[in-house]
């Protein structure tokens, strides 16, 4: 057994306008850290975690990494091993961009490496959405999927986690800005209606459709008619100051589209080049200049990698 090592897992946008709990991608920059280390005392110990404000949880079974580990650790019947875990948040909490998520993935991926991968990548992923869970209450794999895995995955089932890894065409590149106001992905879920027109249930599913036929074909006409969310994000909107506004800039600026990253309130667009992707990023920071929000901006390419031992 390996005596101690680090791993990354990214930052992931949810959703993707239309594929709400079943969709997501992954991108470069942000992400979460964590180390684990053998130790002589039994059992699991979450000993620090930094880049929070002391806002998680370190008791293993609160904390969406050490629980997701606990449960990877179980699984193996090797709980009894003595582990100490740090986590090191290198991303936003609290944003819409999958932070538990990271944190559930890289919890996971850490524990398989030091017991010398005795899981597959795929076969962690249901042990790093039992963590994810902890944070939302909710069991949906659209930003532990592809920040485990990498790449843009379509859940066909969350309940049978099967996940499907999408073709990125070549070009394709992500905006995203998180305004700094405060949204739960809890609170975020409550407000939605459980009732969906037949029209919206119609338009969902053709934009999904044709989002994942497009990302296919490399077709960016149809990706750019299809990434349009008729269900939640007129629902959500409303969380977001300046939600419209900035909408219509980005799609002026030239984006494919643009929508709610996950639950809020980050926002993310996505270009078909990278210039394109800057120039949305400019447009985004300035509406939440002149709104007098404080934002941080990431431009970036999906990221195929998922989470990796450092
Ligand atoms: N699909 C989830 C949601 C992502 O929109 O609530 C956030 O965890």
């Amino acid at each position: 057994m390996i005596a101690g090592l680090k791993v990354f897992a990214p930052a992931t946008v949810a959703n993707v306008a239309c594929g709400y709990d079943i969709l997501g991608f992954a991108i470069d920059g942000p992400g979460d850290e964590i180390i684990v280390n053998r130790v002589d005392k039994p059992g699991l110990v979450i000993t620090k975690i930094t880049g929070c404000k002391n806002k998680l949880p370190l008791e293993v079974e609160k904390n969406t990494a050490g629980f997701a580990a606990l449960k990877l650790l179980e699984f193996l019947k090797e709980d009894k091993i003595g582990i100490e875990m740090e986590i090191h948040k290198k991303m936003p909490f609290g944003s819409g961009l999958g932070s538990s998520a990271a944190s559930a993935a890289a919890g996971v991926m850490a524990i398989n490496e030091l017991l010398e991968r005795p899981l597959t990548r795929r076969e962690l992923l249901p042990f790093a959405v039992l963590g994810e869970q902890i944070a939302d209450g909710a069991y949906h794999a659209d930003n532990v999927a592809p920040s485990l895995l990498g790449g843009i995955i379509f859940i066909r089932s969350n309940e049978e986690l099967d996940v499907h890894r999408v073709p990125v065409p070549k070009g394709l590149y992500a905006t995203v800005i998180y305004p700094h106001v405060k949204i739960l992905t809890r609170d975020a879920r409550k407000i939605l209606s459980d009732v969906v027109s037949l029209d919206d249930h119609i338009t969902q599913n053709g934009n999904l459709g044709g989002l994942i036929l497009g990302l296919y074909n490399s077709n960016f006409g149809l990706i750019k008619r299809s990434l349009q969310d008729v269900i939640i994000e007129p629902q959500r909107a409303q969380l977001i100051p300046g939600f419209f506004e900035l909408q219509e800039k980005v799609l002026n600026a030239g984006a494919l589209g643009c929508s709610i990253s996950g639950a809020g309130p980050s926002i993310f667009a996505l270009s078909d080049s990278l210039i394109t992707a800057q120039n949305v990023g400019v447009e985004m920071t300035k509406v939440y200049s002149r709104l007098k929000i404080e934002s941080e901006l990431f431009i970036s390419s999906i990221n195929q990698r998922g989470t990796y031992l450092v």
